[in-house]
């Protein structure tokens, strides 16, 4: 797999790629990391790459030219693009899988306020957020990505250390323990010492969706679980506030459609028609032109490994949609 990084800061990955995984999986050409500096594509001699934002406000903003030429020059036609943006679709294990899959990936390191739109709208294929706050540039970002990629890389960590991890399966790793057997009176929990290695697999299977459930019961509805095991999950402690009739009413009534206000609260768009017309609403017509992503835009994100469902999640559209671009883009 090849990596590229364009950013305004290529020392800041001197460290960080120099040591540990990142460094063996390049050093046995698994993995290839090239960072390159978004200067190098600027064409006045001050080697500038930032203006002042349009419409007045803090900060400068990096210019279009120098960065979609890095990008154009190092994708090289089969590299996807991501921007790193506090705006972006959070950065999973799931999307982490799906982006070591590609033979070539490009990382767009943002800095300043950020990039001028049309670089977006013209050159990035995905943006990534790795998570809801504002770091000062995509280089940390970028980093994040690369190692979280690299160790998913076949051959670059042992197979068996990837089946047991966090978010394998949507779930998180129960506890842990090696030596000593007593530590401080905490002793380590005797099935673990037992030598039953059925025993030892059903215990740690448990510790991990007992851990998930209770830290993380927001990934319980897609993890990886039996119907046994899920029928077998605590009560969950708060439920999301239900939303009422009149609310879905106002909604529609402010012109809204009833695939939006779905998604916005959070029930299917088929509940939000038929609560609608119970509630004696006339339904507006459907517009004849297909909302959401055009078959194009669908067909391309799929080419990178995104399931239906990632892409319904992605567009922010139902899974029919999703079926009904991919069915166009054949046509
Ligand atoms: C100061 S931020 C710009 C924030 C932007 N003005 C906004 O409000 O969304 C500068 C750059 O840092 C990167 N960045 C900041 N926070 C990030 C995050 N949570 N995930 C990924 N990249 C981030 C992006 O590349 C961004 O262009």
């Amino acid at each position: 797999m090849r990596i590229d990084v364009l950013t305004l800061f290529p020392r800041m990955f001197d460290g960080p790629f120099a040591e540990s995984i990142v460094k063996r999986a390049q050093d046995a050409g698994l993995v290839a990391v090239h960072v390159h500096d978004v200067r190098d594509w600027a064409a006045d001699r001050h080697r500038t790459v930032d203006d002042t934002p349009y419409g007045g406000g803090p900060g400068m903003v990096m210019r279009p030219e120098p960065l979609t030429r890095a990008i154009r020059a190092v994708r090289a036609g089969d590299g996807h693009v991501v921007l790193l943006s506090a705006q972006g679709r959070p950065f999973d294990e799931p999307t982490a899988r799906r982006l070591a899959d590609l033979a070539h990936l490009v990382l767009v390191a943002g800095h300043y306020e950020g990039v001028d739109e049309r670089v977006i709208e013209g050159d990035v294929d995905e943006e990534i957020s790795i998570g809801d706050y504002v770091l000062t540039g995509g280089e940390l970002p970028a980093m994040v990505v690369v190692d979280a990629v690299t160790r998913l890389v076949p051959g670059v960590i042992e197979k068996a250390s990837l089946v047991q991890e966090s978010h394998t399966g949507g779930l998180l790793e129960g506890p842990q323990y090696t030596r000593p057997v007593d530590y401080e009176g905490r002793r380590v929990p005797p099935v673990l010492l037992s030598g039953d290695h059925k025993a030892i697999a059903e215990w740690r299977r448990a510790g991990s969706i007992n851990r998930t459930a209770e830290r993380r019961p927001d990934l319980l509805p897609s993890a990886d679980l039996t119907p046994e095991e899920r029928a077998r999950l605590p009560r969950p402690a708060a439920r999301r506030p239900r939303v009422s009739d009149e609310e879905l009413v106002r909604a529609y009534r402010s012109g809204v459609g009833s695939y939006r206000i779905a998604a916005r609260f959070g029930v299917s768009p088929a509940t939000v028609r038929a609560r609608l017309r119970d509630a004696g609403v006339r339904m507006r017509p459907a517009k004849g032109a297909p909302r959401g992503p055009t078959a194009a835009e669908v067909h391309r994100m799929r080419k990178t490994g995104m399931t239906i469902r990632d892409l319904a999640k992605h567009f922010g559209v139902s899974h029919v949609t999703i079926i009904d671009r991919l069915r166009r883009s054949k046509a």
